[in-house]
């Protein structure tokens, strides 16, 4: 590894040849400020906020190769002003409604401007004028508010390869646009939300519903049904700035409560009852031979993603709902029942780390009888949100339990929040489920980690072997699906979370604070989180549940059967490459 030796501020330092200034001054712990940059992934060199003093002249650092020799000065005045310049001009054009705008107080640029000790926008001009674009299920647009940065098109197009944003107009009126300018909820964005976390300020950010469910509480003739998602309780303490990762399930449980909601489930339930059906069908079609591989189906933004771009392999997807789909199903069917509630006056709300899950709540084929599974979902940001505004002090809140039946998991349940999550759960029921006897090696190391795609090959009781594929991120996705294809790959089972991850770093999870962000990688730590969890409950296997186990008998029979089939299963649409 060839190595080169520079001096940062007047401290010697040697990185390997290739690195930027920016990255080499990091490694001293010297920060230099960044707003377009987003390490491997976007690397404009457009704000200019990074600049730094090479010789006479001032650069770029996020674009600057580090050189044998280079002397670089990080903050003299004249560094100082040219970024207070960049920032006042950055300001000049952007859409400054701080107070009211949800980045509030995350803000990227509110940070530097409140760093460089900005008190005045000195710039007066024209702002370009742009429509709210809020008619996408997920995703608002407001690019008033959009500093030209970027980065949501590099990680829409270079990570996810769904390229549903780009660049359009010139000089002063370049902006960020979808395809002909329509509304992004018609556009092939697949709404994983992943714009939102690296958008350095407010222009872009889910469609909320907190009202709708503030409604709902507030509505006396309404049974509000809570359920959360795995990542969430790895994710949500973030906002009461607790640890990064640090598992609240107790703590969340108890803040739902409070809210006013009815019962407090937990989606990880309907991941055990999840791999009940999935496991059942990947059996089914193994033996038979027939439609394989099989593709999970529990991320609405992989679905769409396939949708739209390989929708000749739609057999290949399971036909099962996604879990909180499947709970919220059972939850207008068999508790309803078993309550002598009336399913009209159920409202079941999801509190998910995903924004895409917005979109999936309102497709009409995730219904049963003229009612939608799910009448509402929120981010972990949302339920953040509503924590704070009912006054909660969240940190000191007593641990709290799920409501049982329904809120009864394991920690197969659990660790679907993170990538190759599910096909662990998934393993640890179909090798037990053929092998008639339990399993004591449960953790499958193969199919954890955040290699981009990740292969393993399991023997089976019955001297098959089960070949899987892991990927996560979208375009790991497409490399995937583009190797079948050609036929030069051959996979049994395949597992897709459209976001790098998996859901611990879904699009609806906390934005990680910017002075936070370069020692810590977010969805490392919320997915330990998880699988402690899942080692510290007594039962790891989905189909030693024994609430999921009571469910068949009482009420659908048999995984994929004829109940089952029609409350817990679905089909797919084909949609155009746009
Ligand atoms: Fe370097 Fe924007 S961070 S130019």
């Amino acid at each position: 590894m060839e190595m080169v030796s520079l001096t940062i501020d007047g401290i010697k330092v040697e990185v390997e040849k290739g690195t930027t200034v920016l990255e080499a001054a990091k490694k001293i712990g010297i920060k230099i400020p960044s707003l377009c940059y987003l390490k491997d992934i976007n690397k404009p060199s457009s704000c200019r906020v990074c600049v730094v003093e090479v010789g006479p002249r001032l650069l770029a650092s996020c674009s600057l190769e580090a050189t044998e020799g280079m002397d670089v000065k990080t903050n003299t005045r004249k560094v100082r002003e040219a970024r207070k310049t960049v920032i006042q001009l950055t300001l000049s054009n952007h859409k400054r409604e701080c107070l009211s705008c949800g980045r509030n107080i995350n803000c990227e640029l509110q940070t530097l401007a409140e760093e460089y000790n900005i008190r005045d926008v000195e710039y007066e001009g024209e702002i370009a004028a742009s429509a709210i674009d809020d008619l996408s299920a997920s995703i608002v647009r407001d690019n008033e508010k959009c500093i030209a940065c970027g980065r949501c098109i590099s990680v829409c197009s270079n990570i996810q390869t769904v390229s549903a944003i780009g660049w359009s107009g010139r000089g002063f009126e370049t902006r960020v646009s979808t395809p002909y300018e329509r509304p992004l909820g018609e556009s092939n964005c697949v709404n994983c939300g992943q714009c939102i976390m690296v958008c350095p300020v407010g222009a872009l950010h889910e469609k909320e519903n907190i009202q709708d469910v503030w409604n709902a509480i507030d509505d006396e003739n309404k049974v509000v049904i809570v359920q959360t998602a795995p990542a969430v309780r790895v994710g949500l303490g973030e906002e009461f700035d607790l640890g990064v990762g640090e598992r609240v399930t107790g703590k969340m449980v108890s803040a739902l409560r409070r809210l006013g909601f009815d019962n407090v489930f937990d989606t990880d339930f309907a991941a055990d009852l999840t791999i009940m059906e999935e496991g059942t069908e990947l059996l089914t079609r193994v033996s038979k031979g027939e439609k394989l591989p099989l593709m999970t189906s529990c991320c609405p933004g992989w679905v769409k993603f396939i949708e739209h771009n390989y929708p000749e392999m739609l057999d290949h997807l399971s036909t099962c709902k996604s879990p909180h789909q499947m709970l919220g199903a059972v939850i207008k069917s068999h508790y309803a029942n078993v309550m002598g509630i009336d399913p009209k006056n159920i409202y079941v709300v999801s509190i998910m780390p995903c924004v895409a899950k917005k979109f999936e709540g309102e497709r009409e084929e995730l219904s049963n009888e003229g009612l939608q599974d799910i009448d509402a979902v929120l981010t972990t940001r949302e339920l953040a949100q509503m924590i704070k505004e009912m006054g909660i002090n969240f940190a000191k809140l007593e641990e709290e339990e799920f409501d049982h039946p329904l809120g009864e998991s394991t920690g197969a349940g659990v660790i679907f929040g993170a990538t190759g999550g599910v096909a662990e759960a998934a393993l640890r029921t179909v090798y037990e489920v053929l092998a008639e006897k339990d399993l004591e090696q449960i953790e499958y190391e193969a199919v954890r980690g955040l290699e981009g795609v990740k292969e393993a090959s399991l023997e089976l009781p019955n001297g098959q072997t089960l070949n899987a594929v892991i990927a996560h991120g979208l375009g790991n996705a497409r490399k995937v699906l583009d190797s079948i294809k050609s036929g030069e790959k051959s996979y049994d089972f395949i597992e897709i979370m459209a976001c790098p991850g998996g859901c611990v770093n879904g699009g609806g999870q906390p934005i990680i604070k910017a002075h936070l962000r370069d020692d810590v990688d977010a969805k490392v730590v919320r997915a330990k989180g998880l699988y402690s969890e899942d080692k510290a409950l007594p039962i790891r296997k989905s189909h030693k549940n024994p609430s999921i186990q009571k469910l068949y008998k009482d009420f659908l029979g048999e995984p994929n059967g004829h109940l089952a089939h029609e409350l817990l299963h679905t089909h797919y649409v084909k949609r155009n490459k746009f």
